[in-house]
């Protein structure tokens, strides 16, 4: 959640910190606010809603300077206002800054400042954190500790850090400091962008795009001072380290609408594209099986797999359900898929050769971080199926595969979770062709994927057909996602969207569950999407999509082209290209997100900012 920049160099700072926010905006856009520092001292903007609000504010009251940081907000402690949004500022004004994350113990340190006469004028967790510092400059300076030393800030600011619980991503000026300014990490990204003479901070490399391709990640309990003349980047409990810079993986074209309304209709449309990119050199015809360069685990490891836990949050963990039914049937090994936020502080029996996967785009969603930390405490290899390159998952877990499936800008996941269900479909080939799959096996497999990319090209010629259904239902409050085995994840992700995005309540279900509940909400308002595409299900399927006309609910079907049966029997059909059971979830997902996207249009919604939602779910 929550979106931090930051600047210090020799270009006017507002603009490249409103630039910044504009592209951190998915990760919240509660309210957003700049400070910038020139010679006559810090000036702070701040508004609730979106950056283009702030925008407009600092067009009507410009704010020159050289060196300013940056936050947009998705609110855990206040509600979205003026007052609440950052950047906060502590004492008199000694430090001003923003910050990313959760304060757990801020309501007693809110208390203690209070008794030593600091004045709270927000709501937030945050403000703790500006007092705190200020607290503790003003000890520094009480001890006789040089006021121009930048030891001084440094020493203030982590006797504050370690005073906190939670989880922080901050960026600090400091109103005595007036060319510096300081960043510290603990749970929350931050990454910084190096460029000549001036440095770039940022919650994700986005911000970055353009300016630079060099950057250094911030790792847990790491501060870095930034000034004109360099960066100093340290541990808290290590101290000094060279920073190692990488490269930056983004590119322009992954920040550019280029000619789509709305980033999730382009990424939906980018899935051909990215289906192959998952695959990009993982095939390999000749032993019939897929190789992965960052597994990280010998043949052996492997071969001894007794059990899988894939966990992960939201669309992710519909792809690793997705996962299960591919392992399973390919690999013979029982797989487990968890929600992060329930196995981190369960305590589930893992046997020694247990393998622990986390699936996430953003490799920053905090439950999914610490469930995996839970499970390398206790010593199990932990992988990650990611997608941002240098995120703090893919950077953290014992080894991975990542999606290459391009920045994902909007909210709501689409291009992300194919390429996820693609790379499971993989993973599951190569466990299969480790143990008894034969070759014939899984050349077919590796056949079939190869069409993929042409097959959801064929998938999306759905768009048109899709609006105009959408055109009739868009009205509903209710809706019913009903699917079996591999179409049973593909239900409830269709369900998730029509919900996050057009706010219209949506349930997902294995199809011949409903009958032992949902289908009393079954009326003729209520309208019943059925995944039932040709395969080992159809049959099965049709027969639950009976019991539905039976009772007289509108039913939308998603089904095989040339299936002449549901023409009588759906109220609306849209066809997809046939293909085997195990790749139905990469096409049948297609018409769905595309539903959920015309249906949010037709009803005026924000698709790619929907309200209460964040992209990366930084806070627990
Ligand atoms: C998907 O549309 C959601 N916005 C959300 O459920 C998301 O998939 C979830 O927060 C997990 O994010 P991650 O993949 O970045 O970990
Ligand atoms: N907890 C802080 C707030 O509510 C920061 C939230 C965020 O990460 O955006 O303002």
């Amino acid at each position: 959640m929550c979106g931090i920049v930051g600047y210090i160099g020799r270009q006017p700072a507002s603009e490249i910190l409103l630039e910044g926010l504009r592209r951190l905006e998915y990760r919240g856009y509660d309210s957003s606010g700049i400070a910038v520092r020139d010679l006559d001292g810090i000036s702070i903007r701040k508004k609730a809603g979106r950056v283009q609000e702030l925008a407009r504010l600092v067009d009507e009251q410009p704010c020159p300077g050289n060196l300013g940081i940056g936050h947009t907000r998705w609110a855990t402690h206040g509600p979205a206002t003026d007052v609440n949004s950052h950047p906060h500022v502590g004492g008199n004004g000694e430090v001003i800054l923003v910050h990313n994350g959760v304060i757990e113990n801020y309501a007693t340190l809110r208390e203690q400042l209070q008794a030593l006469g600091y004045v709270f004028r927000s709501a937030t967790d945050t403000e703790v954190i500006a007092h705190l510092i200020a607290h503790h400059l003003e000890e520094q300076a009480r001890l006789g500790k040089d006021p121009e030393d930048l030891q001084t800030a440094l020493d203030a600011v982590e006797l504050a850090l370690r005073r906190l619980k939670g989880t922080y991503g901050l960026a600090i000026l400091f109103r005595d400091f007036p060319e510096l300014l300081v960043a510290a990490r603990l749970g929350s990204p931050l990454v910084v962008g190096v460029g000549k003479g001036e440095y770039y901070l940022a919650s994700d490399g986005s911000p970055l795009v353009g300016h630079t391709d060099e950057v250094v990640y911030l790792a847990d309990h790491e501060m870095v001072l930034l000034t004109t003349e360099g960066m100093r980047l340290i541990h808290r409990d290590t101290g000094a380290r060279a920073p190692s810079i990488q490269t930056l993986d983004q590119t322009q074209h992954d920040q550019d609408l280029n000619g789509f309304p709305h980033y999730m209709l382009k990424e939906i449309f980018e899935q051909p594209q990215t289906i192959e990119n998952a695959m990009r050199g993982r095939l390999d015809e000749e032993e019939a099986t897929a190789r992965f360069g960052g597994l990280n685990l010998t043949v052996q490891q492997l071969r001894r797999l007794d059990r899988i836990v894939l966990t992960a949050c939201g669309t992710s963990w519909h792809a690793g359900l997705v996962g299960e039914y591919l392992i399973e049937e390919f690999a013979r090994i029982p797989v487990e898929v968890e929600y992060a936020s329930e196995l981190r502080y369960r305590n589930p029996p893992l046997s020694e050769n247990t393998m622990v996967f986390a699936i996430t785009q953003s490799g920053e969603t905090a439950d999914t971080l610490a469930a995996l930390r839970e499970c390398q405490r206790k010593g199990h290899p932990t992988l990650a199926i990611c997608n941002v390159v240098g995120s703090t998952i893919a950077r953290e877990a014992d080894g991975g595969i990542y999606l290459h499936a391009g920045a994902e800008v909007g909210v709501a996941s689409t291009k992300a979770f194919t390429s996820q269900v693609t790379v499971l479909t993989l993973l599951a080939l190569h466990l299969g062709r480790l143990r008894h799959m034969s070759h014939p096996a899984g050349k077919r497999i590796i056949t079939a994927l190869r069409n993929m990319p042409d097959v959801i090209r064929e998938t999306l010629k759905c768009n048109d057909a899709v609006r105009e259904i959408a055109k009739k239902y868009h009205h509903i409050t209710d809706c019913l996602y009903l699917g079996r085995q591999y179409n049973f994840p593909v239900a409830l992700e269709g369900a998730l969207k029509l919900k996050e995005i057009s706010y219209i309540h949506a349930e997902g279900y294995p199809a011949a569950e409903m009958k032992h509940g949902p289908i009393a909400l079954i009326d003729e308002q209520t309208p019943s999407v059925f995944i039932v595409p040709h395969g080992n299900m159809y049959h099965k399927v049709m027969s639950n999509l009976e019991e539905v006309k039976a009772r007289r609910g509108p039913v939308i079907a998603i089904a095989s082209q040339g299936d002449k049966a549901l023409d009588n029997l759906a109220d609306d059909v849209i066809y997809v290209p046939e293909v085997e059971d195990f790749l139905q979830p990469l096409v049948t997902t297609i018409p769905l997100q595309l539903f959920s996207y015309h249906m949010a249009v037709l009803r005026g919604c924000n698709v790619d900012r929907p309200r209460n939602l964040a992209k990366s779910v930084t806070v627990e």
